[in-house]
């Protein structure tokens, strides 16, 4: 069945019943192994999808060590042409409380030890990648629509500082972040969005606010207060996918992502 469109699945979207006809696949790419399913949505039977867990099952691999690279390669080579990917997140922005999705559109990026590129120079060749628009405004768009049809919470814009993880952020941080213009803070856009315009992909990220960052509200932060937020969100964000992956299915990447798609040899 041909299949366009992939979710892959942040912390708290482990759900194996989105998918049903499931086929697990290891794929083999220049840059390791990596595991997807491809199925149709259980509630939209004619609709073809493929999930990639992004941190593996049971949450084993934290975002620091994610290979980003096999995985987007490999949603690539499966002919995979649009990609939602939903993130949680925490807010510094008053204006996106727990509960909100937001359509980041620009990111800030404080990773330090990932592979970030496929375009590593060992081809002899530097390759720099416009980055004017990471996340693909014609998606976007479709999944704002779906989200306004569902009634969600769901905000069009927003700038999504990456951090290194896995450690949360010191309030020091955060009050940083804030004055850089930062609307939420999550580990794992970066280099998933970059990655994905190397390849000519359509990506849009869904960050679900789970918490407000770090000094913004008394107390702590933990790792369970995010899943729970998730868990709570589980059957809105569903509905939205329901929704979105049909519209994203139309028709192939968009024009601006597969111009933007930067050729080697620069
Ligand atoms: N910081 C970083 N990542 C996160 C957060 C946070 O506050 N909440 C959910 N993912």
């Amino acid at each position: 069945m041909r299949c366009t469109v992939a979710i892959i699945g942040g912390t708290g979207v482990y759900d194996p019943n989105w998918v049903q006809d499931r086929e697990e696949r290891i794929v083999h790419t220049p840059f390791g192994e990596a595991a997807l399913t491809l199925g149709t949505l259980k509630e939209a039977p004619a609709q073809s999808v493929a999930f990639m867990n992004r941190h593996g099952l049971g949450h084993a691999v934290p975002p620091h060590q994610i290979n980003y690279r096999a995985n987007l390669w490999a949603l690539s080579e499966m002919g995979i042409r649009r990609v939602v990917a939903t993130a949680a997140v925490g807010s510094l922005n008053v204006a996106m409380p727990p509960g909100s999705m937001v359509l980041v559109d620009q990111f800030l990026d404080f990773t330090k030890m990932r592979a970030s590129t496929f375009f590593d120079g060992t081809d002899g060749s530097v390759v720099h990648t416009d980055m004017t628009d990471p996340y693909c405004p014609e998606s976007r768009q479709r999944v704002f629509a779906a989200g306004q049809k569902e009634k969600a919470p769901i905000i069009m814009g927003g700038v999504y500082v990456t951090t290194e993880g896995p450690r949360f952020e010191t309030p020091a941080e955060i009050r940083a972040y804030r004055l850089l213009g930062g609307d939420v803070v999550g580990m794992t856009s970066v280099p998933e969005v970059v990655l994905a315009r190397e390849l000519g992909l359509c990506y849009v990220t869904i960050a679900m606010v789970t918490n407000f960052a770090a000094g913004m509200v008394a107390g702590v932060l933990t790792h369970q207060e995010v899943l729970d937020v998730m868990a709570a969100n589980q059957t809105r964000l569903r509905q939205i996918l329901l929704r979105a992956v049909p519209e994203l299915d139309r028709d192939d990447a968009c024009a601006f992502c597969a111009k933007s798609r930067p050729q080697s040899g620069a």
